[in-house]
C-alpha cells in the first residue's frame, strides 16, 4: 500500500521506483566504500586520493538523499538500511585493513565502474515511464563518470 499519491501509473511506479530503490543503495555503498578507503590508504599519495575520496563521499551522499526523496515523492518508500545495502549493492566488498594507494585507485575505479552501468540501464528504463526520475539519474551519472574519469587518470 502506497500512503502518498502517485502521478505515474502502477507499473510504471514499478518500474522506477525499483530504478531509484537500486540508485539509492548503490550510492550509499559507493559513500561507504569511499569514505573506508579515505580513511586506510597508505603511500606516497595519501594525501592527493585521500582528498579525491571526499569528493566522490560527496557526491554519493548528497544523490543518496535526491534519489530516496524522488522514490517518495512518487510514493515509493526508499530502503537505504544496512542490511538492504548489503544485500543488494552492486559494489564488490572492500578489504579491510590498510590499503595502498594505487589498490585504492584501482578498487575505486571499479566502484565506480560498476555503479555507472547500473546506473545507464536505469536511465534507460526510465526513459519512457517517468522522464523527470529519468534526469536525476542522467545528472548523477554524468558527476560518477567524471569521478570516474579522474582516478582512472590517476592510475595512467
Ligand atoms: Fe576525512
Amino acid at each position: 500500500m502506497s500512503v502518498v499519491k502517485s502521478t505515474l501509473s502502477d507499473d510504471d511506479r514499478r518500474v522506477v521506483g525499483d530504478a531509484l530503490q537500486g540508485a539509492l543503495v548503490d550510492l550509499v555503498d559507493l559513500s561507504l566504500v569511499a569514505k573506508q578507503v579515505h580513511w586506510n590508504i597508505i603511500g606516497p599519495r595519501f594525501r592527493s586520493v585521500h582528498l579525491q575520496l571526499d569528493d566522490v563521499v560527496d557526491t554519493a551522499r548528497a544523490y543518496a538523499d535526491t534519489v530516496a526523496e524522488r522514490a517518495s515523492a512518487i510514493g515509493v518508500s526508499p530502503d537505504g538500511r544496512a542490511e538492504t545495502v548489503a544485500k543488494t549493492s552492486g559494489i564488490d566488498t572492500v578489504q579491510d585493513n590498510w590499503i595502498k594507494d594505487a589498490e585504492v585507485v584501482r578498487v575505486v575505479t571499479d566502484a565506480l565502474g560498476a555503479v555507472i552501468a547500473r546506473m545507464r540501464e536505469r536511465i534507460r528504463v526510465t526513459d519512457e515511464p517517468d522522464p523527470v526520475s529519468q534526469d536525476i539519474l542522467i545528472g548523477l551519472t554524468a558527476d560518477l563518470e567524471k569521478h570516474h574519469w579522474m582516478f582512472q587518470a590517476e592510475s595512467a
